[in-house]
């Protein structure tokens, strides 16, 4: 089997980009490396996203939101990670199911139990290694407006939702040392994408 890598933190953070350096990295060393994201990751899952990340900020209730962001992540592991896994391949996901833990987890705490029984249920697979990057919600939040993207559902929820996305990475991190790595993403890309090529290349 090969290992699943995945990339957390809040809206703007910059994960994205750390994501596809440690893709570009690994594949320059010759590895088989699938770059993939969440919601999305395969088209049926693409299709969702665009039910999860367009419209008004209470278009859905957290429960739906829960069930959407699942079915989208079955879709991506049935067509996208499973299959990768099983050739060997490295698959790196910006967002998987940690997103869902805390940012469904942070809109509505009493529903983080529901998000760990469905994973069990219906995913099953966990990541080998998870960076969390952790920096200022005000930061990150200006940001993640400044790109035009016309996705902007979860950034419009505001700096107190960003503020508590923040905690519940953090806590996420304490709770999973042995997966999680919390890496400080205050530092400009080069300083922060060296730290993660160094704790890959430890977990390889
Ligand atoms: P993403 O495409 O990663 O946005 P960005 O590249 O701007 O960080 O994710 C879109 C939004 O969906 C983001 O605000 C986080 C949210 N999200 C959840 O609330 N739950 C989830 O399970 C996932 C995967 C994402």
């Amino acid at each position: 089997m090969g290992h699943l890598i995945t990339f957390e933190g809040m809206d703007g953070c910059g994960k994205s980009t750390q994501a596809r350096l440690l893709t570009e990295v690994l594949a320059a060393k010759g590895l088989d490396v699938v770059l993939t994201r969440e919601p999305g990751g395969s088209p049926g899952a693409e299709e969702i996203r665009q039910l999860l990340v367009e419209g008004p900020p209470e278009r859905w209730s957290a429960e739906t939101e829960i069930l959407l962001f699942t079915a989208a992540r079955r879709d991506h592991m049935e067509k996208i990670i499973r299959p990768a896994l099983e050739r060997d391949a490295t698959v790196i996901s910006d967002r998987y199911v940690d997103s869902t833990r805390v940012y469904q987890g942070a809109a509505r705490p009493e529903l983080r139990a529901l998000v760990d029984q469905l994973h069990d249920a219906v995913i099953g697979t966990d990541p080998d290694l998870t960076f969390i990057i952790d920096m200022d919600p005000a930061e990150a939040l200006k940001r993640g407006l400044d790109r035009d993207s016309g996705e902007h559902r979860f950034e419009e929820m505001g700096h107190d939702f960003q503020d508590r996305v923040r905690k519940g990475f953090r806590a996420l991190a304490s709770d999973n040392p042995d997966r999680c790595r919390l890496i400080d993403g205050n530092r400009d890309v080069d300083a922060v994408a060296r730290d993660i090529f160094r704790i890959a290349e430890r977990n390889q």
